[in-house]
């Protein structure tokens, strides 16, 4: 392995550090509409993640997090709150790991499947959403 694939890039220092978008304290303190749980096969890390949505416009009024997982996980959730909050749910599915990743300025190579913990779980959010809005 390269040295170079150990170095975090600046602005994934920024969002590891100062997380936007962390569910801070109980989550009773956010309002959500739907919450998505998964957890990485790979390294056994969790992710929660809470959508609040306009139900006008299908659009993901606000989002929240919290994680067990690594550094390369917060700082990607970080980035994939900030590209989610605003969109349609269709395009919120549409986000990609290389998306996260380009929006950081590229993860080390050996931690991109952290990115996808986030994406999963809004995923999952997304999915539970609908399935109670189709019940309603
Ligand atoms: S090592 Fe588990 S999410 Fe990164």
């Amino acid at each position: 392995m390269e040295s170079q694939d150990w170095v975090y890039s600046d602005i994934v220092k920024d969002h590891f550090l100062n997380p936007r978008n962390f569910l801070m304290g109980d989550e009773s303190n956010f309002k959500y509409d739907a919450v998505g749980l998964v957890g990485n096969p790979i390294c056994g890390d969790q992710m929660k993640m809470y959508i609040k949505v306009d139900k006008k416009t299908d659009t993901i009024k606000d989002i929240r997090w919290k994680t067990y997982g690594c550094a390369s996980a917060i700082a990607s959730t970080s980035a994939l709150s900030e590209i989610a909050k605003g969109k349609t749910l269709d395009d919120a599915l549409k986000i990609t790991a290389k998306d996260i990743d380009d929006y950081l300025g590229t993860l080390p190579k050996h931690k991109f499947h952290c990115s996808i913990l986030g994406h999963d779980a809004l995923k999952d959010a997304i999915e539970k959403y609908r399935t109670v809005e189709e019940k309603r």
